[in-house]
């Protein structure tokens, strides 16, 4: 497995993370075993990075990961980095109520979460969304004395935009950020990309098959369940629906004439951003069976000279996606948007 270094200051990480969201209903349901089989066998494949939120099934996806690494070889339990974010309210019935950036509320969340992951310590540490009615240097103030502590090895951030980014980066060393970029999401080139360059501030890419849609295997016929975050997703809806999938059967032409899968083209091109970013950019795949894991693999395999990347673009052009990233309400607590 190839590996980075994300931000000047380490750590060094696989060229793809797993991403555990969906194993924990974000998607509808998932299947534990399978859930876990897919961790140990990213862990197999040499996946170092496991990024999780304490609020992915309200604890759910940190003991899930809790229980994969107690059952993993201790070889492959030992190279695990967790990345944890943090900061987003939920209520029982599982609605959103904000993000809590103070620094108490960070110490009381790690608490949690490093009982439910059963370990002494978390690698990269964030907050989810930054908390717009507390200074983003008291909530990475509060990481940074964790790290003094032992508590936590590295800070990181999530969907920040430029302005929070570089008031984060002059209060601690930051290692990155957190943030959706794919063929759909490409607003992050403009601003947020150069400053996480100059700032050597690495990219963990999430969202890179944009939670399916371009992976290939999304059709007008699927169905989300009510609690899939893709059933209320403006991409995944009417009109929108219909134009983005044609975006996949453009890209489709481009993916088979290289004998690759979509999804593998999709991931492919986010890995081969890193040619023009300073600081790494490492795709974190949301994998949660064995074989959708081995899919994704396969992107390392892929290069993507010139040619490749100019019939992707024309397959994709910037800006073409149709519909918002999240629906409007969630769109306005995204810092990186403002
Ligand atoms: N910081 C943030 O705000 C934030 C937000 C969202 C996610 N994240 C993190 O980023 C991770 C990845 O995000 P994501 O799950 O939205 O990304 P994604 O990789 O774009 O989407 C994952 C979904 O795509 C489908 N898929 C189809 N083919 C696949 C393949 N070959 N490999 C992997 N998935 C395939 C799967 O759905 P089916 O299984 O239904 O086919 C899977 O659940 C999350 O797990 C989470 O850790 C962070």
């Amino acid at each position: 497995m190839q590996t980075r270094t994300l931000g000047t200051t380490g750590p060094q990480v696989s060229a793809l993370g797993l991403g555990c969201m969906g194993m924990s209903g974000m998607y509808g349901d998932a299947d534990r075993a399978e859930s876990i089989a897919t961790i140990h066998a990213a862990l197999d494949a040499g996946i170092t990075l496991l990024d999780t939120g304490d609020f992915y099934g309200m604890g759910h996806n940190e003991l899930l990961i809790n229980e994969a690494l107690r059952t993993a070889p201790a070889a492959l339990r030992e190279q695990a980095l967790t990345s944890v974010k943090f900061g987003a309210l939920r209520d029982p019935a599982g609605g959103w109520r904000g993000n809590d950036g103070r620094p108490e509320a960070v110490g009381n969340f790690l608490a949690y979460s490093l009982q439910r992951l059963g370990t002494d310590h978390i690698d990269i540490y964030r907050i989810a969304r930054v908390d717009p009615a507390v200074p983003i240097e008291e909530t990475v103030g509060a990481i940074a004395e964790a790290v003094q502590a032992g508590y936590v090895r590295h800070i990181g951030l999530s969907e920040a935009g430029p302005e929070t980014i570089r008031r984060a980066a002059a209060t601690a060393p930051i290692v990155d950020l957190q943030i959706e970029y794919s063929l759909l999401d490409r607003a992050i080139e403009d601003e947020i990309l150069p400053v996480c360059g100059d700032l050597g501030i690495g990219i963990t890419a999430y969202g890179v098959l944009s939670r399916g849609l371009i992976s290939g295997h999304w059709s007008r016929d699927r169905k989300a369940a009510a609690d899939d975050f893709r059933a209320y997703s403006p991409r995944f809806s009417g009109d929108n629906l219909d134009r983005n999938l044609a975006l996949v059967d453009a890209l489709r032409e481009v993916a088979d004439g290289k004998g690759v899968s979509v999804a593998q083209t999709a991931i492919a091109w986010v890995l081969a951003q890193n040619a023009r970013q300073p600081a790494a950019i490492v795709p974190l795949v949301g994998a949660r069976r064995r074989d959708r894991l081995a899919e994704s693999l396969g992107a390392l395999e892929v290069t993507l000279d010139a040619d490749d990347l100019a019939a992707i673009e024309e397959a994709v052009p910037a800006g073409a996606a149709a519909g918002t990233r999240y629906p409007e309400e969630q769109m306005t607590h995204l810092d990186s948007e403002k």
